[in-house]
């Protein structure tokens, strides 16, 4: 009985987590090895889940499968406030809409994946805290995340392609971490990130910024290494901008 109903929740999950876009349909998913980050993926997923009594005895030495595309069926979970799915080798688009818009603080990590295209649009209404999208090849306007009065805490965008213009974006008033290098991001600083009390790291290099580097509040901590590698940034850490 409890076998039974184990294998029954695998089942379950490998094909919540295989259905959607999965390159490569093996004949028997289900009972297949799967490797390290396939297992901390699902393991993952058990524990945003929450410890439920179906899942007590899911433990790392079941069978799991392997994971393609990030399934859009994630978005049949009622309230999913938190998942980590970084390190997976997942490919293909972020679904439209799988986290919930009701929940206080959402937690997202995806690093570490090769993902395409864009950030789903939907994403702006959801009340990330924490937020990972580092080391994928994600695309396009990613401005939509940030914005007055989110309780964004922790964002890190770094090693992706996205493109947008950083001059008029609000940076939430809660940010500590704060991490957009290598990307193509354009405009200017906004002078409003001196006034974050609580930034402790803010690293823009490796765009395409320009005009001067904001002054005053927290600046001072962040070294040229922060800044480095721009179109055309300056003013302390880096040489002065031109009269
Ligand atoms: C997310 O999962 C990856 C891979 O298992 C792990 O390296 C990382 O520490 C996890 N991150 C968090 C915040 O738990
Ligand atoms: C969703 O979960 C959050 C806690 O993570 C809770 O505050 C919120 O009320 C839940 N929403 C619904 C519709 O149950
Ligand atoms: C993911 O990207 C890395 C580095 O760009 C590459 O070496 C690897 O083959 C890619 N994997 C897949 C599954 O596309
Ligand atoms: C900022 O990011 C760049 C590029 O990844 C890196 O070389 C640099 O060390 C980072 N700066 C800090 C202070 O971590």
């Amino acid at each position: 009985m409890r076998m039974r109903s184990r294998a029954l929740l695998v089942l379950l999950l490998c094909s919540l987590l295989a259905g959607a876009a999965n390159a490569e349909p093996s004949p028997d998913p289900t009972y297949k090895d799967c490797h390290p980050g396939d297992k901390a993926a699902l393991l993952a997923f058990k524990a945003a889940l929450g410890e439920a009594y179906h899942f007590a005895s899911w433990t790392p030495d079941n069978p799991c499968c392997d994971c393609g595309a990030i399934p859009a069926s994630l978005g049949t979970i009622p309230n999913l406030s938190g998942i980590n799915l970084s390190r997976n080798r997942l490919t293909g688009a972020i679904p439209p809409m799988f986290l919930s818009k009701s929940a206080d603080q959402v937690y997202l990590w995806l690093s570490h994946n090769n993902l395409t295209g864009p950030v789903p649009a939907g994403f702006a209404a959801v009340n990330f805290a924490h937020l990972d999208l580092s080391r994928n090849d994600l695309t396009g306007d990613a401005s939509g995340l940030f914005g007055r009065g989110k309780e964004l805490q922790y964002i890190d965008l770094s090693r992706n392609d996205f493109d947008f213009d950083l001059s008029g974006v609000v940076l939430p008033e809660q940010l500590y971490f704060v991490d957009v290098s290598h990307n193509a991001i354009h405009g200017s600083i906004p002078a409003q990130v001196a006034s974050l009390s609580n930034l402790q790291f803010f690293n823009v290099s490796y765009n395409r910024l320009c005009g001067p580097v904001p002054t005053g509040g927290n600046m001072e901590r962040f070294d040229l290494y922060n800044f480095q590698h721009n179109k055309c940034l300056c003013g302390a850490p880096l040489p002065a901008c031109k009269k």
